[in-house]
């Protein structure tokens, strides 16, 4: 639900009415425009900073309410620490900063003109409109009624001030694709199950062909005829009918190969009937996050017209314990052919990704296959919030995500993959069971799927559960949902396929 942020850019001017926001450093120096607001507002930024201990570091702000001499209502002095920040991750951060001191509502200018009188670039301007309209982002569309530090983002109208706005216009163009994007995969983590199940999701999906996307939706009956049979079964517990859901992105050469993005989309996982404790089991109302990002990076591409094949495939089951609901020690046949045992029903996020896998490999021969999914809890114990699993089989693939995480502030880090690990799976009686054990937990969950990767596909897993949802406030986001992914896989995107 986007925060209703309208960004404009323009030549860098002094505003006459509302709120300024200006840049300074850690030696509290001003640019020229600055300067010369300070002045006309009786030169006492350097008290002001001095009474309040303002040192201009990193986007940290000074706020001077009311100045006189001026008409303005508020001059905030946002810091950028030593020196101007520089690149698209670090302006993004500042676009975050300035969000924090936008009024509710109304207009709001900001100058990014440095002290020593430089701008930033058309890609960082826009880099820094980009981190503004995602830290305002506010999922509150139960809220009937709105408490004060909730109603910070009504209607705001910023003017950005930058060297060249008409390039710096041409660039946000691009970035306000990315913002949908993210946008929409916060949605997506955030709607309740009760109002998002797999239909609902697909129809969402389904409506994303006016954004140019080819939308293809795989109903209950073409699942069985594909013979989907562990998608199936962990659908099979739930009233509600599973979709799969296939988005292509053609903007690329004809002929060339797609990159393929595979979501998992649990858009409830009770666990099954290896049931979860009560206690957190409301945050498995956003077990679709590597669906929502798959979604969101379909979205974003469409939207900027990016340069790339591309093709995003998700499962969207609802996994509940029921009378028809599958049981500890059943065995499936997966779509591939291969049988897995079911120990446990609430390692079901591989069995969906198992057949969307061997599905799209069928359908199309990807250059690369990236699959996201909130998968397990141990990669929370092993990284936290802060960074996502990543496995691999093919090091420039990995290479490339470890980039673009840097890149994107988005980060990854790479675990291994490995015989021993493989043979954790094996079972007695199927030819793989779906838990490995105790140990090593998000290890055996991307073997698992490994086994369904075909031979010579270059294919990367990443484990989102410790940063789609629920991770602490950032730069670029104060929702439970954070999107994650979207813009990690949109850099991959254009670092891999639109160079040069
Ligand atoms: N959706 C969960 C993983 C998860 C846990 C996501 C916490 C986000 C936050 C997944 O389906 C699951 O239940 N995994 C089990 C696997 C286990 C049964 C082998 C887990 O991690 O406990
Ligand atoms: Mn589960
Ligand atoms: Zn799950």
């Amino acid at each position: 639900m986007a925060a209703s942020t309208s960004i404009k850019f323009a030549g860098a001017q002094i505003p006459e009415k509302g709120t300024a926001v200006v840049l300074t450093d850690k030696k509290l120096q001003l640019g020229e425009l600055a300067a010369s607001l300070d002045k006309s507002a009786g030169e006492r930024f350097a008290l002001f900073a001095r009474i309040k201990s303002f040192r201009g570091a990193a986007r940290k702000a000074l706020e001077m309410v009311a100045p006189t001499g001026v008409e303005l209502e508020r001059i905030l002095f946002l810091g950028i620490g030593e020196s101007a920040p520089s690149g698209r991750f670090d302006w993004l951060r500042l676009g975050g900063a300035a969000a924090k001191l936008l009024p509710s509502e109304g207009e709001a200018t900001i100058i990014l003109q440095d002290p020593a009188g430089n701008y930033p670039s058309p890609g960082e301007a826009a880099a820094f409109a980009l981190g503004l309209t995602l830290r305002r982002y506010r999922f509150d569309r139960y809220k009937s009624q709105k408490k004060d530090d909730e109603e910070k983002n009504g209607p705001v109208t910023v003017t950005i001030g930058v060297g060249d706005p008409v390039k710096a216009t041409a660039a946000w163009k691009i970035e306000a694709a990315v913002d949908a994007g993210v946008e929409l995969a916060r949605d997506l983590v955030n709607e309740p199950a009760n109002i998002l199940g797999p239909v609902e999701f697909a129809d969402k999906l389904a409506a994303l062909d006016g954004d140019g996307l080819e939308v293809e939706v795989l109903e209950e009956k073409a699942l069985a005829k594909l013979k989907m049979n562990a998608l199936l079964g962990v659908a099979v517990g739930s009233e509600r009918p599973p979709r799969v859901v296939i988005m292509r992105w053609n903007g690329g050469k004809k002929g060339d190969k797609p990159v393929a993005f595979v979501g998992k989309g649990v858009v409830f996982d009770t666990g099954g009937i290896s049931i979860k404790p009560a206690s957190g089991m409301e945050d498995m109302k956003g077990d679709m996050g590597g669906a929502a990002a798959v979604s969101g990076v379909m979205l974003a591409l469409a939207r900027r017209k990016a340069k790339v094949n591309a093709v995003g495939i998700v499962g969207i089951v609802e996994n509940m314990p029921d009378g028809k609901a599958q049981r500890p020690g059943d065995i499936v046949t997966s779509m591939a052919g291969k049988t897995i045992e079911v120990i446990n029903t609430d390692a079901e996020g591989r069995l969906v990704l198992a057949d969307i896998l061997t599905h799209i490999q069928k359908t199309t021969s990807p250059d690369a296959m990236i699959d996201l999914a909130t998968l397990t809890g141990a990669i929370i114990v092993a990284l936290g919030h802060q960074h996502a699993g990543l496995f691999a089989n093919d090091d420039r693939l990995a290479d490339g995500l470890l980039a673009a995480g840097l890149e994107t502030g988005e980060k990854v880090w790479r675990l291994p993959l490995g015989e021993e690990y493989d043979k954790m799976i094996d079972s007695k009686n199927a030819d793989m069971k779906n838990v490995g054990g105790r140990w090593g937990g998000s290890i055996t969950a991307a073997q698992f799927i490994k086994r369904f990767v075909d031979e010579g596909v270059a294919w990367a897993h990443l484990d989102i559960a410790g940063t789609a949802m629920g991770s602490p406030s950032s730069d670029t986001n104060e929702s439970w949902g954070s999107g994650f992914g979207v813009r990690l896989l949109d850099q991959f995107v254009r670092d891999r396929y639109e160079k040069g």
